[in-house]
């Protein structure tokens, strides 16, 4: 496995950057925007391929890279369903898995820095975000943190893991750059506490100052600008209404780009066809179901994942192959719900299971 905790001094943020082979696809988690230049040259060097960028939760001390990650790689940004973040392209919950090629990242939500607080955990690490610091543990008197939150999410998830687990945190401000979680759970001052109460009490009187850049980069995180403003312009959107009229007609094919697992959990559009965007450079070349499907039958190809961004990219990338017919569900699946549009259960067997 390639594994590379990287840190942006200004904030003292680590960032891991993840992939299971040289040549292989990429996933990097809490990305700093100043930083992303070097994440680009390591990837390149690597011979990676970055698909995925995560942010553990909305940081308040570092404008997060997520949004030039996703314009110059086109990568899925991921982040947990909480988040009130418009950059989401991917939302995640407790029991989901983030995969990438060779690797499969558990899903865990934990709550009380803030209330979109997730923790990711890789075999024998673990990557906690803000929650659980080497001998800390994350502020919880802002953004909806909540200390009786982050007490369960410590004691009752992160700390039931092995205690040989090791624990990789996105913020060290004493150059630490990794513990375990038997250590937080002898050492930790934290938590050495007997009781919820206790630790409520102790969270509730550190009368900390606020991060220097949070008034910046809170708003700046929660606005990251969407793939699908451009696309929109150029013509190649339609509403979740307008793109209604068009279920069953026989010259539109709704392609879903949504991974297997997010297909099951939400829904599909009735007689829509699954091409997960990974692979979708793949199936747009000569042979590819796309490029056949376009070609051979003339149909309209019709784009949509879960918020719009990925299809957004993908139209993008369809015209620049020659679909200049391709086009995208703004909004995705979500506006379509709430547009009150028909959802089915996937198909069985699933086609192309990622
Ligand atoms: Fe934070």
């Amino acid at each position: 496995m390639i594994f590379r905790q990287l840190f942006d001094s200004a904030s003292s943020t680590y960032s891991y950057l993840l992939a299971s082979r040289r040549g292989g696809e990429a996933l990097i988690i809490d990305p700093v925007l100043e930083k992303v230049d070097r994440y680009l040259q390591l990837v390149t060097e690597l011979d990676l391929k970055l698909v995925k960028a995560v942010d553990t939760h909305l940081h308040a001390d570092h404008i997060t890279g997520l949004g030039a990650l996703r314009d110059r790689t086109h990568c899925i940004t991921v982040m947990g369903e909480q988040s009130s973040v418009d950059v989401v392209s991917m939302r995640v919950a407790e029991g989901d898995r983030v995969q990438i090629e060779g690797l499969s990242l558990d899903v865990l939500y934990t709550p009380g820095h803030t209330d979109d607080s997730y923790s990711f955990l890789l075999g024998d690490r673990v990557f906690t975000g803000d929650t659980l610091l080497i001998r800390g543990t994350g502020r919880t008197d802002f953004q909806n943190g909540d200390p009786r939150a982050q007490y369960d999410s410590i004691f009752n998830k992160l700390l039931r893991l092995p205690d040989e687990t090791l624990v990789f945190p996105a913020h060290d401000y004493k150059g630490d750059t990794v513990s375990t979680i038997g250590e937080e759970k002898a050492f930790n001052p934290r938590l050495q506490v007997t009781s919820v109460d206790h630790y409520v009490e102790l969270m509730n009187s550190l009368k900390l100052p606020n991060p220097k850049m949070m008034d910046v980069a809170v708003p700046s995180n929660m606005r990251q600008g969407l793939a699908q403003d451009l696309i929109a312009e150029r013509g190649w959107s339609l509403t979740a209404g307008e793109a209604m009229e068009l279920v069953g007609r026989p010259d539109v094919a709704f392609i879903d780009l949504r991974e297997r697992t997010e297909r099951e959990k939400r829904g599909v559009i009735p007689g829509s066809l699954h091409s997960p965007y990974p692979d979708l450079q793949a199936n747009l070349r000569p042979g590819g179901i796309l490029h056949d499907l376009a070609r051979s039958t003339g149909k309209r190809v019709l784009f949509y994942c879960a918020f719009g961004e990925r299809s957004a990219m993908a139209v993008q990338t369809a015209q620049d192959a020659g679909l200049s017919s391709a086009c995208h569900i703004q909004g995705g699946l979500d506006a379509w719900r709430k547009a009150d549009g028909p959802v089915v259960r996937p198909p069985l067997p699933v086609r192309n299971p990622d």
